[in-house]
């Protein structure tokens, strides 16, 4: 092409970044590569090739992962956490900070290893990918250096598994790795079996550095490596990958103790309203879904356009997307690179030849021969139900439909089982802000889209997974609270057969929607106190009143939209009701128990309950300063209708202690009641009666725990189930939970020292902090 046609066509020519030191370094390192354990280098044993998807050429060959590999790299960090905890976090942000700094010095080498191994243009990888990655330790460098000061009352969990996939092979490293080391903790690390080059480039930077043998351990292979990590001695599994696999490994952990944070699929809705500017909506939209060949977690797939714009809309879109450059990876003129591997490619064309419903648009683009690619493709037409408007595809191919109103819009957008991300177009600032809050989804952007960063926390909601990555509420993930544990063991009630105490035959019922209910069996047990007398009698709750109280619970959607300073009167209000009758508790307590705490438990109650309505206006939450033009809004949101199974041991504290916070953040709640002491709960009804509470923010069920948790745990409207029961019931509960993926917190049979507040861990676990990206400032 001479000048002259240049001028004319504006044609971009082609510019290729060079491999040739990528290339190099491979060769250096014999191009095959063992795992990364104690601070070396194994020796490469028998495993798999490394391709460049945009050619099909071999780069490297790695090593598969046996078990004892895996078990020589958890030896490894689990001897090095002690002493990497013990340095202190300044002592720990010199390494960090020097792992910032070599991966900066290496940024190009980085890039083009990243962009030759998973397919992503150049562009991605060097101005997002491993700048972002950079950022991340230099953020967490940071956060180590603080850690005493700012979090003095957390701990490191011990160590990290850490699962990543394909898609940001460094940049999931970096969330993963950074956090975890700047805790204290040490790591194991599986990258994805496609793309495992620069976490083994970054294992050498870890080398140069002179972090610590033993802190970060890289093990690579496929999934039953995964595996492995996932059943070895470790305290924590962070994975990042698949709902399917995710799901796989919640019930994997069930009841063992191990912490676990999922950041899974999702099928984010890319809302554009009436008035929003369109040329800048149809950019956002390129970097929205086209970015990174649309495998990203939170790729904006699902487009949600008003009607009234829908048709100039489209046109423009489908013009834009045969504009897009497809082609080599490493050009920097390239918009569109590879597809991760054949096997992605081939799960993509297959979901899209087998729809059949709606209008296909592919860009009208010159496409390359040979390798991974497929064209960015356009679904449009489609109704909510249909296949590809629900499930994650995973590629650069975008669904739309159509709405009339910002209320058709929110339903539309929240009508699918994930909740990632979201991203709303509009001038209209009221109208953004009005619709932020209605979405869910872990993170919402507005007239921006795919904005990260490391003081942003990520993650999302239903079964786009649980935990956030980044921010202060990042490193929750990544701690424990200092307490001391000690097990739990079962209490029972008190046996007898005397008369009723006060000789009146008084079965309580359960309290469902702000109502006494029968129990649904009709069954009851009585209750003694220590000498065998009668106490009275409760019901024995089913499977069937647990449903009736999530579903009142779930009807009382309202109380979460009542602001703080209401909450926090109506906490105070049941406090003081509970004062006025804090004799008659107290002896019901004792008269339970048998010892003489009750009256110590009845004031802690009432100081628990003013806590939390102390608590209710003030737990806000925070704006990051982000460095794009914006602010990143870290609002926190009730969980939804969360299910407690509440201590056996202290009947009315520990229900208090759980009931309070989680009333306070706006929840609702359906409590088991003490299995062993149930009356105290049963008492607290006609508290809750006169205190103002609306009907069904507060549901009370007694009877067996064990019958009560499973209804509970696999109960599709419970956003989260916890338990504190003495029956263990930790590994039913995580088990049960995978289904809707919904929080748990559970006691593992260690007691909870209910005598300590402990109001901020339970604000904590009835929170969810949804960032809200906003334009801001110049
Ligand atoms: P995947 O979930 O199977 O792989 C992610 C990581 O988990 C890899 O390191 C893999 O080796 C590991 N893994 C696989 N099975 C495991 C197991 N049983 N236990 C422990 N670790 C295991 O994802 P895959 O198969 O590569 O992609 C399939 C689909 O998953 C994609 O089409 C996409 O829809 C979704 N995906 C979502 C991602 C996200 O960021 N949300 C990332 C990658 C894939």
């Amino acid at each position: 092409m001479t000048v002259k046609e240049i001028f004319e066509t504006m044609d971009y020519g082609p510019a290729p970044e060079s491999a040739a030191d990528a290339l190099a370094w491979l060769v250096d390192q014999g191009a095959r590569f063992g795992h990364f354990i104690n601070g070396e280098f194994t020796s490469p044993a028998d495993g798999f090739d490394s391709k460049n998807p945009a050619n099909g050429e071999t780069l490297a060959t790695l090593s598969q992962a046996s078990q004892d590999d895996v078990d020589a790299a958890v030896a490894a960090a689990r001897k090095a956490q002690g002493k990497w905890a013990a340095l202190g976090g300044a002592g720990r942000a010199r390494y960090i900070y020097a792992i910032a700094r070599l991966m900066q010095k290496h940024a190009r080498l980085f890039a083009v290893l990243e962009t030759l191994d998973n397919g992503k243009p150049i562009r991605e990888s060097r101005d997002i990918d491993v700048p972002l990655a950079q950022r991340h330790f230099y953020y967490h460098a940071g956060m180590a250096q603080l850690m005493e000061s700012e979090l003095p009352d957390r701990e490191a969990l011990g160590v990290c598994g850490q699962i990543i996939p394909w898609n940001f092979p460094l940049l999931m490293l970096a969330w993963k790795v950074a956090p975890a080391i700047a805790m204290g903790n040490t790591v194991v690390l599986k990258p994805a079996e496609y793309t495992s080059l620069t976490a083994l480039l970054f294992a050498d930077i870890c080398r140069q550095a002179g972090l610590p043998k033993g802190v970060v351990n890289i093990v690579t292979g496929d999934g039953a490596v995964g595996e492995m990590i996932v059943n070895a001695d470790v305290d924590k599994i962070a994975f990042t990958g698949s709902t399917a696999v995710g799901r796989k490994i919640r019930e994997a952990t069930a009841g063992s103790g191990k912490a676990l944070t999922l950041e899974l699929g999702g099928k984010s809705p890319y809302i554009v309203f009436d008035d929003a500017d369109i040329d800048s909506a149809i950019e956002g939209l390129v970097d929205a879904i086209w970015f990174n060949q649309g495998q990203v977690c939170c790729a904006g797939s699902r487009l949600l356009v008003q009607e009234g714009i829908a048709d100039r809309f489209h046109d423009k879109l489908r013009a834009r997307m045969d504009k897009l450059r497809v082609g080599n990876p490493l050009d920097k003129c390239i918009d569109v690179g590879a597809i991760v591997d054949p096997v992605q490619l081939n799960t993509i064309s297959e979901m899209v030849a087998a729809n059949t419903a709606g209008k296909v648009h592919q860009a009208r683009v010159d496409m390359p021969e040979g390798g991974c690619f497929y064209p960015p493709t356009l679904v449009e037409g489609l109704a909510p139900s249909d296949a590809l408007m629900q499930e994650e595809i995973f590629g650069p191919v975008l669904v739309s439909t159509t709405f009339r109103t910002p209320g058709e819009a929110v339903e539309l957008a929240n009508n699918t089982r994930y909740g990632l991300a979201a991203t709303v177009w509009t001038e209209n600032v009221n109208l953004a802000l009005d619709i932020a809050p209605k979405l869910v989804a872990g993170v919402v952007w507005v007239n921006a889209t795919n904005l990260f960063d490391a003081a942003a926390g990520f993650g999302g909601t239903r079964e786009s997974g649980f935990g956030r990555e980044g921010g202060w509420e990042g490193l929750s993930a990544y701690t424990k609270p200092k307490t001391k544990t000690k097990p739990l063991e079962k209490l029972i009630g008190f046996a007898g057969e005397g008369a009723p105490v006060d000789a009146v035959d008084r079965t309580a019922k359960l309290y469902i929607g702000g109502k006494q209910a029968r129990p649904d069996g009709g069954y009851s047990k009585a209750v003694y106190g220590k000498s065998g007398a009668l106490l009275g009698h409760v019901g024995l709750g089913n499977r069937k009143d647990v449903r009736n109280a999530v579903e009142a619970a779930a009807g009382a959607k309202s109380w979460s939209k009542t602001t703080g300073h209401l909450r926090a009167q109506i906490l105070y209000y049941i406090g003081e009701n509970l004062s006025a009758r804090a004799a008659e508790f107290a002896d019901r307590i004792d008269a339970m128990t048998g010892k003489k705490s009750g009256a110590d438990e009845v004031e802690a109650s009432i100081q628990r309950l003013f806590t939390a309505a102390a608590w209710a206006d003030k737990y806000d939450g925070q704006a990051h300063g982000v460095p794009i033009r914006g602010v990143a809004l870290a609002m926190k949101e009730a969980v939804g209708v969360i299910g407690a199974v509440c201590a056996d041991e202290a009947p009315l504290l520990g229900l208090v202690s759980v009931m309070a916070p989680a009333m306070a953040m706006g929840n609702r709640v359906v409590l088991a009641a003490s299995e062993a002491y149930p009356l105290a709960a049963t008492d607290f009804y006609q508290v809750l009666d006169t205190s103002d509470v609306p009907a069904g923010v507060v549901n009370i069920l007694t009877g067996s725990h064990a019958e009560l948790a499973a209804p509970m745990a696999s109960h599709l409207n419970l956003d989260a189930v916890w338990s504190f029961s003495s029956t263990d019931l930790s590994a039913e509960i995580e088990k049960a939970s995978a289904g809707n993926l919904k929080r748990t917190w559970v006691n593992n049979a260690t007691a909870m020292d209910w005598s300590t507040d402990q109001t901020r861990r339970f604000l904590e676990a009835g929170t969810e902090v949804k960032n809200i990206w906003i334009p801001y400032g110049e």
